[in-house]
């Protein structure tokens, strides 16, 4: 629920803070947000983490449609984004194979910043195909497709205030309804 997310967000934020307090650093993370799905999660993060740092877009994706992965990550935006001497904390809804992020790290790291971290809302850890660092995790979840706070399935249920679980089954029946009332 959006509550357990509000919780989890704020220990993330502590976990960031302290970290960055032990490492000495003196300059604030570069926050990229993998949009669209990490956008809320991120937008939560940044008002959380003090000092309204600024939170940079990249666009990738490796999900055509449906719900399963097609492999492939294509990446846009990211030469817009100042990364070069900058430590990166990756902002990410999910992290499924892993595919994504290993792309996105690799890319700004070949740019040239000087560390590229990873805080994920969710993970599911029994996807994964590549093998990725994940500093920070909201919560571990089983192999199921989720919807809602940001995640979506083909452009559809983003706005949902909670994670859910998707049941095609629950879109049938409610297909099968609208129809039989003649309705849009
Ligand atoms: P990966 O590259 O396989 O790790 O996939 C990561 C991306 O796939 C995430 O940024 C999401 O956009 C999408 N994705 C993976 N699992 C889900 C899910 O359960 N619901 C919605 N989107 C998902
Ligand atoms: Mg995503």
């Amino acid at each position: 629920s959006r509550d357990t997310i509000l919780r989890r967000v704020h220990e993330l934020a502590r976990a960031i803070q302290d970290d960055l307090q032990a490492a000495g650093a003196t300059t604030p993370p570069c926050l990229v947000s993998v949009i669209e799905g990490a956008r809320p999660f991120a937008r939560l993060l940044q008002q959380v983490l003090p000092g309204q740092l600024p939170v940079y877009e990249v666009r990738a994706s490796s999900y055509g449609r449906g719900t399963v992965s097609s492999g492939q990550v294509a990446v846009s935006g990211a030469e817009r984004i100042p990364v070069q001497g900058q430590h990166v904390l990756l902002l990410e809804d999910i992290v499924d194979t892993g595919r994504t992020i290993a792309a996105l790290r690799a890319r700004f790291l070949g740019d040239g910043a000087r560390s590229c971290r990873v805080a994920t809302l969710l993970s599911k850890p029994s996807r994964r195909v590549v093998e990725v660092p994940l500093d920070y995790t909201g919560f571990e979840i089983p192999d199921e497709f989720v919807l809602g706070f940001g995640m979506d399935l083909d452009g559809r249920y983003r706005e949902l205030p909670d994670v859910v679980i998707y049941d095609p089954e629950v879109e049938r029946s409610f297909r099968g309804a609208a129809a039989a009332t003649g309705g849009a």
